[in-house]
């Protein structure tokens, strides 16, 4: 009998539906090849759920993703719901608990250009001749992001005062360097460490904690620190210098938007956030979604690059099936879709590019 893939679907806003769609019929066909079926429900999350159930993360949509294996995200957000109060908006009301729900510490996201792509970097190319393959490690549950307290407040003087909290805890940080550890493992066996050190407490706490770990647990990794600053710096000047990336919360955010960049589209990049938990196959439970977000100007006109949704499910079926063969199958497919010139309007060079359904049977064929 075939294996049962059982996940949930969440297709989100913007050109959310249309990328999954491609998504799941490459998943589909996949089976097929490799010898599992999927059994996943669709539901609602972000604008889409306030619209039709008041609520950006509905009780259905968590109650359902408690009972499956992972969860496939597509994006949430964009200009209809932007005049909510920022509490109710889809990123903070939907995405960022999702994360804090499945306890989704560890974000991975891999920066791929692709040797083909060079000329869509808006670096010299002569910096990197041969693409790049990078990975950020980005700690997605800590940090200014979620630390207390977080509120704007009035003073006595009459002022106002807003206050976020950065804060991180040593076990927080050793969590995130041993996944960092076991990625480099797999690479090149070098890790850089990002933190601002200089300035911040929690940065000094990041950098003992990540040095002592390493030392203990994983000698034979080259690891160094780095400023944020100055890495926000070389990954322009010289980022084939990076491998695997090791970086708290909102340093993440930054710099990983930076190496989306700098490969070539944001319509390729794909990432995997896990968890503590371990699903009902004893493997890591996790969200996956491309790192872009809704693109609300293309939006249903077929024009959006489904690659980086179509790269998230491979990690789905690696990480979270623990499929490696299959993962790898769709990878190749896209890169050899990309090599015999077929691209979505992002990455065309000299012609119009072609259709977001169109780009997907062309990976399929060549799956
Ligand atoms: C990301 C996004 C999110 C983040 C937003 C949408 C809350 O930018 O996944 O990088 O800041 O983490
Ligand atoms: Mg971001």
């Amino acid at each position: 009998m075939d294996d049962i893939l059982n996940f949930s679907v969440l297709p989100g806003d913007g050109i959310g539906p249309e990328v999954m769609n491609v998504a799941l019929s490459i998943l589909k066909i996949v089976g097929r090849e490799n010898g599992f079926a999927l059994e996943y429900k669709t539901n609602d999350v972000g604008g889409i759920a306030i619209d039709n159930q008041g609520k950006a993360l509905p009780d259905a949509t968590l109650n359902d993703c408690r009972q499956r294996d992972a969860i496939l995200f597509g994006s949430v957000g964009g200009p209809k719901w932007e005049s909510l109060p920022p509490k109710e908006q889809p990123e903070r009301a939907a995405l960022l608990p999702l994360r804090k729900a499945f306890n989704l510490y560890a974000n991975i996201r891999p920066g791929c250009l692709f040797p083909e792509l060079v000329d869509l970097s808006p670096l010299k190319t002569q910096t990197i001749p041969d693409g790049l393959d990078i990975v950020c490690i980005r700690e997605l549950t800590g940090g200014i992001y979620f630390g207390q307290p977080k509120e704007t407040t009035t003073l006595e003087d009459g002022d106002t005062q807003a206050v976020d909290t950065m804060v991180y805890r040593k076990s927080e940080i050793e969590r995130i360097a041993k996944i960092a550890s076991i990625t480099a493992e797999t690479r090149s066996k070098k890790v850089c460490s990002v933190d601002k050190a200089n300035v911040l407490e929690t940065s000094i706490l990041w950098r003992n904690t990540v040095t002592e770990y390493f030392q203990q647990n994983a000698p034979g990794i080259e690891l160094s620190h780095m400023y944020v600053d100055n890495a926000a710096m070389q990954l322009v000047r010289d980022p084939s210098q990076f491998d695997v990336i090791l970086t708290e919360n909102m340093f993440g955010d930054i710099l990983s938007d930076e190496m989306a960049v700098i490969c070539g589209s944001l319509g390729m990049l794909s990432s995997a956030s896990l968890g503590t938990r371990a699903n009902s196959l004893g493997q890591p439970f996790g969200l996956y979604e491309p790192a872009g977000g809704t693109a609300p100007d293309i939006a249903g006109k077929n024009l959006a690059n489904p690659c980086a949704q179509i790269l998230s499910a491979a990690l789905m079926l690696r990480y979270s099936f623990g499929l490696e063969d299959a993962a790898k199958s769709i990878e190749n497919a896209i890169k050899q879709t990309i090599a015999d010139g077929l691209r979505t309007c992002d990455i065309a060079t000299g012609n119009p590019g072609i259709g977001t359904s169109e780009m997907g049977q062309e990976i399929a064929k060549r799956l």
